[in-house]
């Protein structure tokens, strides 16, 4: 189906205020946006305008029943190209999302239009490859004006992007959380909705007044098993093979874990997707068999543990040195998402320069 989007451009561009060199992370935002809304029936009127305030009800239902999700993905500045790293598969994560929050999937072929057309439209936000990327969020809310509890009939969806700098600087101190849960067996923690984020910002506060940078939630039933940190998917890397959490409804299935996964395993390494107990790590660490411990997001991209507290009990591990298998994986990634190395499994999408 042909998607045409009206197109209402900035006059005047504010990207010669942005410094490249102290970016950060999520504070400067692109000239333009896309929106699109749902009228209960169909996606209409989508749209790329200036970046800019919404204007919404006091009774917008997302405000209220927590109707709203969203995704996290990057482009990325090539030697002379733009390129995108499995849009399709965030597309498809949000509707999964979408789908069990009782909201409208939002269509693939319009996603992919909007997208390329605003990351080509604000290529210049794009930062130099070697300061950092440029954040796309896309995302979708209810929109009904309306009190009382029952799935809205209109949303918006909308996409802003970001340029980025690194999310986390340098190697994470990490908390084993074993009293509070961030989702239950039934739940919604396999989504990206909202509330799953919220809900994680009170025991992430108390971490990080402890001293840590992230908490590591286990399963909310035993609070034995590890499952993931708050804004990434979590790996460890063994004497003779690398684990990660299995998924379940009580994690995100992440595209960095996913992509991590395939090419170590086609780089040779031993990958399992299974239960990883918190006593297995720490006796893992006591008998000298545990080598890494491993982030892995979008944002957060891929970055040594160096420090995995429980309890009383630390795990310091040290992450320089040269078979680091973090730095490895982060590299080869890196070299996909960039265009220095092969398309591996067409993840990579040229962003193509149409708009003049
Ligand atoms: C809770 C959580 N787990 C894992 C991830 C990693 O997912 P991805 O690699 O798709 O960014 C994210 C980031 O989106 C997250 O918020």
């Amino acid at each position: 189906m042909p998607h045409n989007i009206n197109l209402n451009r900035i006059n005047k561009s504010r990207i010669f205020d942005v410094d490249f060199d102290n970016i950060g992370f999520g504070k400067v935002f692109s000239d333009h946006m896309f929106i699109a809304d749902f009228d209960g029936q169909h996606w209409s009127n989508p749209s790329i305008l200036p970046y800019g305030n919404f204007s919404l009800s006091p009774a917008t239902s997302a405000l209220h029943y927590g109707q709203s999700i969203f995704e996290g993905m990057k482009a990325f500045r090539g030697e002379n190209e733009v390129f995108l790293f499995r849009p399709s598969d965030n597309l498809k994560r949000l509707n999964i999302s979408g789908e069990r929050m009782v909201m409208p999937a939002f269509p693939e072929d319009l996603f992919m239009v909007a997208l390329l057309q605003l990351i080509d439209l604000d290529r210049a936000w794009i930062p130099p490859a070697d300061k950092g990327t440029l954040y796309i969020r896309p995302y979708m809310f209810a929109t009904d004006d309306f009190i009382g509890v029952k799935p809205s009939e209109k949303y918006r969806f909308a996409i802003f992007t970001c340029p980025v700098g690194p999310y986390y600087a340098k190697p994470l101190k990490v908390k084993v959380e074993e009293h509070f849960s961030r989702s239950a067996p039934g739940g919604v923690g396999f989504t990206k909705c909202s509330g799953n984020y919220a809900g994680a910002m009170y025991p992430t506060k108390i971490a990080q007044s402890e001293g840590f940078d992230q908490v590591l939630w286990t399963d909310p039933l035993t609070h034995t098993y590890v499952e993931e940190t708050g804004t990434t998917n979590f790996f460890a890397v063994f004497h003779d093979h690398i684990a990660t959490p299995a998924l379940s409804d009580t994690l995100l299935s992440g595209l960095t874990r996913d992509s991590s996964i395939q090419v170590l395993r086609h780089l040779g390494y031993r990958v399992e997707e299974r239960k990883i107990s918190v006593h297995e790590l720490f006796e893992a660490n006591n008998n000298g068999t545990l080598k890494e411990l491993f982030i892995s997001g979008t944002a957060a991209t891929l970055i040594n543990i160096e420090t995995l507290a429980y309890r009383d009990q630390i795990i310091n591990l040290v992450t320089e040195n040269s078979q680091n298998v973090t730095q490895i994986i982060k590299s080869k990634l890196d070299d996909i998402r960039t265009g220095k190395s092969e398309n591996f499994q067409n993840w990579r999408v040229t962003v193509p320069s149409v708009i003049q």
